[in-house]
């Protein structure tokens, strides 16, 4: 199968024009061998190839020329797959800016195509070339993501002593993991995360209650979550739940029930922010209208979790508008190299930033992702990158350190 596979890349130091041109004569010849051909673009500070010919070899190509050390931040933009080659020539075009204009290339490029004149200003191939010679916005951000400025304090935090749970109700207990400011140092918010009373994850503790209470244990589970908050003194920070819509929608006088536990651990409303799911929200949305009018007028603040997992993703957002949405992990994984992540990101913020929407990306786990999401225009993080979740405590964060 004919495959095309297309990706930006940064370069790493100085490279003469002798050396790029040694790239390119050798790649012609292992390219030739595989059948790989396609096209480099160099701006003098990044590349873009493409890359097409035999699925297998493509892939084997790419992997293999990731690893080059005269490049890093190798972006994966696009993998299809074609009926014929995009380029005639097997092996490898070198274009380089700094001395050819963008229209000769794009003049070039039309050329050298096997398709029609008309289809290969059409074809996603051709796209990216000319937006790669537009230099949009997106590329900007490679100049302001530098992970290498920072590193994060992994001091071991002092050894905690078991804390029993801060609520006589034994049937489950709450983990806390912080969502963090990281170029503040502050912390924004706990998330009180279920456990069972042996420390396990939530579906341990979801698969332990019988589906004819599901939504009486979950609304009711929320006390232990405030109790704690309490126990631990989490002062002025806002403390995050997750709730079923189900239990706000089911159970009578869901929402007064909430507000009661609130208070009874001496926390405002305004503090509280429950996250529900987007795929939750979206199956019920008509029932659960209802609910978040009673939940902003008694001011507890909602969330969308998972934002991005599920199929509703922006469009749910003409339904109604949180203030603050989570950036689904399965996105923020990687996204220093994923151009379709890394595109899907810029909309939620532009999208977020215009609707006054306040952004959170969930399951940082590596600087890298942390620095680019920061430089997309996200500030607030959580994750295993600055927090892990602790049982009945509030851990400590590990704060990046610049140098
Ligand atoms: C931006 C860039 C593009 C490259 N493109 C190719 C290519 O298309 N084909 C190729 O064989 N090598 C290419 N290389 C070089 C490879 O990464 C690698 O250095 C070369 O294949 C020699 O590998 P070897 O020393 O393991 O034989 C490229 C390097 C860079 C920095």
């Amino acid at each position: 199968m004919l495959s095309t596979l297309i990706y930006r890349s940064r370069l790493r130091g100085d490279i003469d024009q002798a050396s790029l041109a040694a790239i390119v004569t050798q790649a012609q010849t292992r390219n030739a061998e595989l059948q790989v051909s396609g096209i480099l673009l160099f701006d003098g500070h990044q590349f873009l190839q493409v890359l097409e010919g035999p699925l297998t070899s493509v892939e084997a190509l790419f992997e293999h020329i990731s690893k080059d050390e005269r490049h890093d931040f190798v972006v994966e933009l696009m993998r299809d797959y074609a009926p014929r080659r995009h380029f005639e020539n097997v092996g490898m075009a070198l274009f380089d800016l700094r001395n050819v204009k963008a229209h000769a290339v794009l003049k070039s490029v039309v050329k050298s195509s096997v398709v029609p004149f008309n289809l290969a200003r059409e074809a996603r191939v051709y796209k990216f070339i000319r937006s790669f010679l537009r230099r949009p916005d997106s590329q900007q951000i490679s100049r302001q993501f530098q992970p290498d400025a920072w590193r994060v304090d992994r001091t071991p935090p002092r050894p905690l002593c078991p804390l029993q749970p801060a609520a006589a109700d034994i049937s489950c207990q709450f983990a806390l993991q912080p969502i963090v400011e990281p170029l503040t140092g502050k912390i924004k918010a706990f998330e009180a995360l279920i456990r069972t009373p042996d420390g396990g994850s939530p579906a341990a503790w979801f698969a332990s209650v019988s589906s004819d209470e599901l939504y009486e244990v979950d609304l009711h589970s929320k006390e232990s979550a405030f109790a704690l908050a309490k126990a631990v003194n989490i002062g002025s920070h806002m403390i995050s739940v997750n709730l079923l819509p189900g239990s706000l929608v089911q159970v009578p006088d869901a929402v007064e029930i909430l507000l009661a536990q609130i208070e009874r651990h001496g926390l405002v409303p305004q503090q509280v922010i429950v996250e529900v799911t987007e795929s939750e929200v979206i199956s019920c949305f008509d029932e659960f209208e209802h609910v978040i009018r009673q939940l902003r007028a008694a001011g507890i603040n909602l969330a969308i979790d998972d934002f991005g997992a599920g199929f509703a993703g922006l469009s749910l957002l003409t339904r109604f508008q949180p203030g603050r949405i989570k950036i689904d992990r399965s996105i923020v994984t990687d996204i220093h190299l994923h151009g379709p992540k890394q595109a899907i990101v810029h909309g939620i913020v532009r999208c977020c930033s215009e609707l006054e929407i306040t952004v959170v990306a969930e399951g940082v786990e590596k600087v890298e992702e942390w620095c680019w999401l920061e430089a997309a225009g996200i500030k607030y993080f959580q994750g295993y990158l600055f927090a892990r979740p602790v049982l009945n405590r509030a851990p400590s964060v590990s704060w990046p350190i610049a140098g």
